[in-house]
């Protein structure tokens, strides 16, 4: 097949997303795809044939050695470097390797959508739906067989101007502890943990100076995990052991900080009950082809779902693909099988 990855982006992730694209498309090379790696926000200077090709990727090659800085990149205003949706529209497939914000909250799904060009992973209006935490909550939580913490959704709007009375009403509907996150954004950027009446107002504000919008929910004291969907099926579950503090963004990207132990080392029932919750959460947002939803079990066993993400991380020292790993699927054959399964979603007649 002809496959383009597309990485990189002006969003704060764009690094993690250059180092995936790059570990992505050399897989696809090795099985022998012909594969372009793209970086989104640049320009396309080769010419645009040559790019897909099977010769192993050594180091980034084909990214620019000193990447531009992503405010330079935001203030053009432009999400597609010249050129780049031409070269998408050469491949059968994009494999989506952006992280973060029009990546993958169905912006640029949409784009692909109107364009006539296939990508892999959710839709479009699915990622709209799964990326605000607010909107998938009320599609989750209904769920049998799913639960999610008590919270609220928090508006700037309403904040502003209120701050007090707005804290103390918090305070009275959600409690302390309590989780105060932006509602769109992700690896755990301005997410804080309030442990006391003082610490509420702060945390507000941080959530709020990156959205509009932000959550509040009680705090889930217990062991955390995630499970990923491939294909419709759970994979085995990862714990997740932060070496101190909570699952922070320091605690996801500096290696060694925390341990990530798959197959977890749980009771049998209950690793089945957030692979079951997994699933349905997967079918109840309308994701497509991968998924991965983050868990709290308490100590008395009890499963809380805290988020479903339409992108997993997809190093192959990320969570999905260490536990594909634990299955016996490499991290090429992981690939491949994305591959697959997200131009199933094509042959449906409903997506
Ligand atoms: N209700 C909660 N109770 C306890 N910890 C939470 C809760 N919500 C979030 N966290 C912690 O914050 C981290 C990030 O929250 P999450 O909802 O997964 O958002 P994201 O990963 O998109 O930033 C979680 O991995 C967990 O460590
Ligand atoms: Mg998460």
């Amino acid at each position: 097949m002809k496959i383009v990855v597309l990485c990189g982006g002006v969003s704060p992730e764009r690094e993690v997303s250059l180092s995936t694209g790059a570990k992505v498309a050399s897989a696809l090379r090795e099985k022998g795809h012909l594969t372009a790696l793209v970086d989104s926000a640049l320009d396309i200077t080769a010419d645009p044939e040559s790019l897909f090709t099977t010769e192993p990727i050594n180091n980034t090659a084909s990214i620019r050695e000193s990447a531009p800085d992503v405010a330079e990149l935001q203030a053009r205003g432009e999400f597609f470097g010249r050129g780049v949706l031409e070269v998408c529209g050469m491949a059968d497939i994009v494999f989506n390797a952006m992280h973060g914000a029009a990546g993958e909250d169905g912006t640029l799904q949409s784009t692909f959508d109107l364009m006539g060009i296939k990508y892999t992973g959710s839709g479009s209006k699915a990622c709209s739906v799964s990326m605000d935490k607010t909107v998938a909550k009320r599609i989750m939580a209904p769920v049998e067989g799913v639960t999610m913490p008590r919270g609220v959704t928090l508006l700037r709007d309403d904040f502003d101007g209120n701050e007090l009375s707005y804290a103390a009403s918090v305070l009275k509907d959600v409690g302390i502890p309590m989780v105060v996150k932006p509602a769109c954004g992700g690896s755990s950027v301005g997410v804080s943990i309030v442990r006391s009446e003082e610490e509420l107002l702060p945390a507000i504000e941080l959530a709020l100076s990156y959205e509009p919008k932000a959550v509040a929910e009680e705090y889930i004291k217990g062991r955390e995990f995630s499970v990923g969907v491939l294909g419709g099926r759970a994979l085995p579950v990862i714990e997740i052991r932060p070496k101190s503090g909570f699952y922070d963004y320091k605690n996801k990207y500096q290696s060694g900080c925390t341990d990530e132990i798959c197959p977890a080392d749980i009771p049998e029932a209950v690793s089945e009950e957030m692979k079951a919750a997994a699933v349905k959460v997967h079918e109840e947002l309308g994701l497509s082809a991968y998924s991965r939803t983050d868990f709290i079990v308490t100590e008395a066993g009890r499963v809380y779902a805290l988020e479903a993400n339409t992108l997993p991380g997809m190093t192959p020292m990320s969570l999905l693909p260490q536990e594909a790993a634990a299955v016996g699927i490499g991290f090429n054959e992981l690939c491949q099988i994305i591959i697959e399964e997200s131009m199933n979603k094509y042959d449906r007649t409903d997506s």
